[in-house]
């Protein structure tokens, strides 16, 4: 008799334990359902929101000329360290892995005496001049595939602007490129100010009375 309700009893036990289990899988089945419904607006979310925040840093961006403007040499000489395992800086600098960089803002491209340079510098035409070097120096793997020069690039605008300012300072004198988003942007305010001068005579008239 008492083995019989022992069993029964464990029977009770088991089968609340089941019922329990039973309540909680079919919970997490629930709460699983309940999760994907968030997931799914939080795709939408970001799609409208995406084009809008990738576009506006790209226009906002200051361009070279901008960057120029502000440059600070003695600020590009210190990132100049970063090229000087392989560069000369100084007038009549020896040539090491790369060549000797004085005067390089305005040089021909790849015509330092006594540098042997590689087929993909000396497939370029030109000088170099602002633009080209600071695309070359924020990608030489970009500007000029194939190049010798083992250098990963410089990434931040600021950066470059600085070394450029610092590397035109060294026998170069290149004048910088113009800043040219600035004159359109003022445009508008001129037109609004027009009726300001239609009152300006009338001043000036107030003022030959009084005198
Ligand atoms: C690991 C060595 C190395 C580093 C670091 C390096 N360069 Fe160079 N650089 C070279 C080599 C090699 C060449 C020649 C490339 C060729 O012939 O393709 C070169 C070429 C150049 C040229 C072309 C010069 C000419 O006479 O046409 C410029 C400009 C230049 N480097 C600037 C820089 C600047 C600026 C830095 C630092 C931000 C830098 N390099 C860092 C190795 C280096």
């Amino acid at each position: 008799m008492d083995s019989f309700e022992l069993n029964k009893i464990a029977g009770a036990v088991l089968f609340a334990v089941l019922v329990v289990f039973g309540v909680k899988e079919l919970g997490s089945a629930i709460y699983h359902t309940e999760e994907a419904d968030p997931q799914a607006y939080a795709i939408d979310v970001p799609e409208e929101g995406a084009p809008a925040a990738t576009e506006e840093p790209e226009e906002q961006g200051p361009s070279l000329a901008e960057l120029l403007a502000d440059a600070d040499p003695a600020s590009g000489e210190k990132v100049a360290k970063r090229c000087a395992a392989c560069h000369t800086f100084e007038e009549g600098g020896a040539n090491r892995i790369g060549p000797n960089l004085y005067g390089v803002v305005g040089r021909a491209i790849a015509s330092h005496e006594g540098f042997s340079y590689s087929d993909a510098l000396q497939g370029l035409e030109g000088d170099w001049t602002f633009a080209k070097l600071d695309h070359f120096v924020e990608k030489p793997s970009d500007f000029a595939p194939g190049t010798n020069m083992a250098f990963a690039g410089l990434r931040k605008g600021s950066d470059r602007a600085d070394l450029l300012a610092y590397l035109n300072s060294l026998g170069s004198n290149q004048p910088y490129p113009e800043v040219e988003a600035a004159p359109a942007e003022e445009a508008a305010p001129a037109a609004e100010e027009a009726p300001a001068e239609e009152e300006a005579p009338a001043a000036e008239e107030e003022a030959e009375q009084a005198g």
